[in-house]
């Protein structure tokens, strides 16, 4: 399959079009952000690791059941991906205190919760991604109440799968942002990715953060929690 314009160039990524119509080429930078592009830098090697990462949680979730846009890994930062169009919604699980949950509700980072949270943002850079609720949601037509109803049952999933996985390598997963795609015939697949950029993951013996909050509060050490997580992905420790 053969690369032909690009579409889109966003944060992290760029998108191509190519000679397969139901098929978009993902190309992932090193570029990060944060604070809706207020703060911007490099790490190193991200590009690489979250393409490579991401392809390995989706083979991971398609297993499990999870459909998902995943096609074919073409290069290290190059995947081939199904066409959506990607619902406006950021759905984010959380299975422990931290980040902007902590920040508003006014409570430490590090509580184990019962049961895992849901909440949804919708995805619009101009609006800075506002809080939303499913009424809301389905006010604004964003989806259906049965697309709402799927996208939820599916992030569950995920984070069920997701949360063993890692605790196999010593991780906790603390929370996590997902995007949903429709293809042409309006089913509803798991797009966008799944990195240190979208998730939590703190060590689970000194609780060390392995994730782009390095990046965000300054914490140095970025490159080496990529690389630390991605290593104890693919088994080299
Ligand atoms: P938050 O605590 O800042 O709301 O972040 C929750 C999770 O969502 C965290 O794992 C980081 C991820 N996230 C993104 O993937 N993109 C974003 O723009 C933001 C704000 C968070």
């Amino acid at each position: 399959m053969e690369k032909t314009v690009q579409l889109y160039e966003g944060k992290a990524k760029k998108v191509y079009a190519t000679t397969d119509e139901n098929c978009v080429i993902v190309d992932y930078k090193d570029d990060a952000t944060a604070f809706n592009g207020l703060k911007k830098g490099t790490i190193a090697g991200k590009g690489s690791i979250n393409n490579r990462m991401t392809n390995m949680m989706m083979q991971l979730l398609e297993k499990e059941g999870v459909p998902t846009h995943f096609v074919e890994e073409l290069s290290d930062r190059e995947t081939v991906v199904k066409k959506v169009s990607i619902i406006p919604l950021e759905v984010i699980i959380r299975n422990i205190s931290a980040g902007s949950f902590s920040k508003r509700y006014g409570v430490q980072e590090g509580i184990v919760f019962e049961q895992p949270t849901i909440e949804f943002s919708y995805k619009n850079d101009d609006l800075g991604d506002p809080l939303i609720n499913e009424y809301h949601a389905l006010a604004l037509k964003i989806a259906t109440r049965e697309e709402i109803d799927t996208i939820k049952a599916m992030a569950f999933k995920v984070n069920e799968v997701m949360k063993t996985f890692f605790k196999g390598l010593g991780i906790d997963l603390v929370d996590f942002k997902l995007e949903f795609g429709k293809v042409a015939d309006g089913t509803i697949v798991l797009a966008d990715e799944i990195s240190p950029d979208t998730c939590r993951f703190w060590d689970s013996e000194t609780h060390e953060k392995l994730d782009k909050d390095r990046f965000r509060r300054d914490l140095g050490g970025v490159e080496d929690a990529y690389q630390e997580v991605f290593k104890r992905l693919t088994g080299n420790m």
